[in-house]
């Protein structure tokens, strides 16, 4: 599949180092009550369990069951000690280097909640996962309608939520080592949070 973003794509608004803007925890939920409930419901659907990685993630990970064993990666070592659901987590900046530090196909399943529009290099990240995850596990992405708009690449910023749901779709087939991508809406229209998820499993 050719490269279908231009240039100025993965640029931010602020483009300074990550750990400057996550360096204050924020233990604050980024979508509301009832999107959270789709994030757990979804994982539910597709029986999202075993090990499990949660990929960008802080002190929730909106599992309505926690999984046998969740491991936590993100940017800010004060809010994944406060995930209760995660038996161990790693502080690691995906923009300066998307090499997750992890074994081949160490994970059953790799969530990534509301935090994909932030990666520079999604691609790489996205083929990384496919390298950690097992022959049939699931990378299941989800995102909303908003953003902290100066991290988010511009690429993101510019585009509507359809598109958001065809950007992260490309980023799967572009990455390779997935099957069929599923993207679509979760929540019914009506006031609140959208939330959308666009998911493969592991060939
Ligand atoms: C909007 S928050 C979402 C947190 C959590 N997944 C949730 O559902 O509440 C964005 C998350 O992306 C993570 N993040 C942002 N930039 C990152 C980077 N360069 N490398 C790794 N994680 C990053 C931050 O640590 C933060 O927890």
């Amino acid at each position: 599949m050719p490269d279908p973003f231009p240039p100025w794509f993965f640029d931010r608004a602020d483009p300074s180092p990550d750990p400057v803007f996550y360096g204050p925890p924020r233990l604050v939920t980024h979508i509301d009550d009832r999107a959270i409930a789709a994030v757990g419901a979804l994982y539910t659907e597709l029986d999202v369990d075993g090990e499990v990685l949660d990929l960008m993630s802080s002190w929730i990970s909106h599992f309505e069951r926690p999984p046998r064993r969740l491991v936590g990666l993100g940017m800010n070592a004060a809010e994944l000690a406060a995930n209760p659901m995660m038996a161990e987590h790693v502080v690691h900046d995906l923009n300066t280097d998307p090499v997750l530090p992890f074994a081949d196909a160490s994970f059953d399943g790799v969530v990534c909640c509301v935090s994909v529009d932030y990666l520079v290099e999604p691609v790489a990240v996205f083929r990384e996962v496919a390298r950690v995850l097992r022959p049939g596990g699931r990378f299941v992405t989800t995102f909303s309608n908003r953003c902290f708009p100066t991290k988010a690449i511009r690429g993101w910023v510019a585009t509507d939520d359809g598109q958001h749901l065809q950007i992260v779709s490309a980023y799967f087939a572009l990455a390779g080592g997935f099957g069929e991508v599923t993207g679509l809406r979760r929540t019914p229209p009506g006031p609140g949070d959208p939330l959308y998820a666009v998911w493969a499993a592991r060939t």
